[in-house]
């Protein structure tokens, strides 16, 4: 008899929801693994272009998806080193332009379906939680709790603008607003696994809600689920992963 599979916090939404945020932290108290699927597509795109290829080539992008060289290593206090190639990229897959790219590759059928494997591989015992657009209703159907974190587009572009600023990027809000609304219908519109919440999702609206407030939400859904997770949390932060 095999062992059941170990449980899963789906936490989807579009760009700028606070997903990545929110799924860090829960996946710190729970001491949970952690899976930022946008990463992936964010590093397909990125080793598409440094290897010359169109972005618009489904057969020969999917092949860089099915063998990208990455490496994840998780330091002490939680942060994430991602190597490409040995290559460390952590800072050059979080521009705005990578995350363009990424929405691009992203609509690609044979790109998706070539990190299947590579997703599903991060469940791993005591548990996980994975923060994407399609983690609860396509990559792990059977997720425990699945959670649909969203925003107003105004909000979720002065998010992005003020994480850009801290960063010493400096940004107009407005050619924020615009390339965000147009990522979402790119995301929402595809024929493969588009942005959308589970038939079985709980929806956040977090319009004006501070973050921990999100998280004390999601966390007071994980203790409903799993009450033993909350009581009995595997201290010391998250597992392992990858984190935004
Ligand atoms: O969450 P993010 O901004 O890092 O994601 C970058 C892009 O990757 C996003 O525009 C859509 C795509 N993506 C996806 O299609 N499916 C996922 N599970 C995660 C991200």
């Amino acid at each position: 008899m095999s062992a059941a599979p170990a449980p899963v916090i789906a936490i989807d939404g579009p760009g700028g929801s606070g997903k990545g945020t929110v799924a860090e932290q829960v996946a710190g108290q729970l001491g949970w693994h952690l899976l930022d699927s946008g990463a992936l597509y964010r590093l397909v795109g990125l080793a598409a272009g440094g290897r010359g290829v169109a972005l618009d080539d489904a057969v020969a992008v999917a092949a860089v998806a099915a063998d990208l060289d990455v490496s994840f290593l998780s330091g002490k206090g939680g942060d994430t080193r991602i190597l490409l190639s040995g290559v460390n990229v952590s800072g050059a897959i979080r521009t705005e332009a990578a995350g363009a790219a990424a929405s691009r590759v992203a609509a690609l059928p044979a790109v998706r379906e070539a990190l299947i494997a590579r997703q599903r591989a991060f469940r791993r015992p005591p548990g996980l939680v994975a923060d994407g657009r399609d983690m609860g209703t396509f990559i792990f159907p059977d997720a425990g709790l699945k959670v649909f974190l969203t925003a107003s587009v105004e909000e979720r572009a002065r998010r992005r603008h003020n994480q850009l600023k801290q960063k010493g990027i400096d940004v107009s809000l407005a050619a924020l607003s615009r390339d965000m609304a147009e990522r979402d219908r790119r995301d929402s519109e595809r024929s493969v696994a588009p942005l959308r919440p589970a038939a079985d999702a709980r929806v956040l609206d977090s319009t004006g809600m501070p973050v921990e407030s999100v998280v004390k939400a999601v966390m007071g859904w994980v203790a409903e689920t799993w009450p033993d997770a909350v009581s009995n949390p595997r201290t010391g932060g998250a597992a392992s992963g990858l984190t935004e």
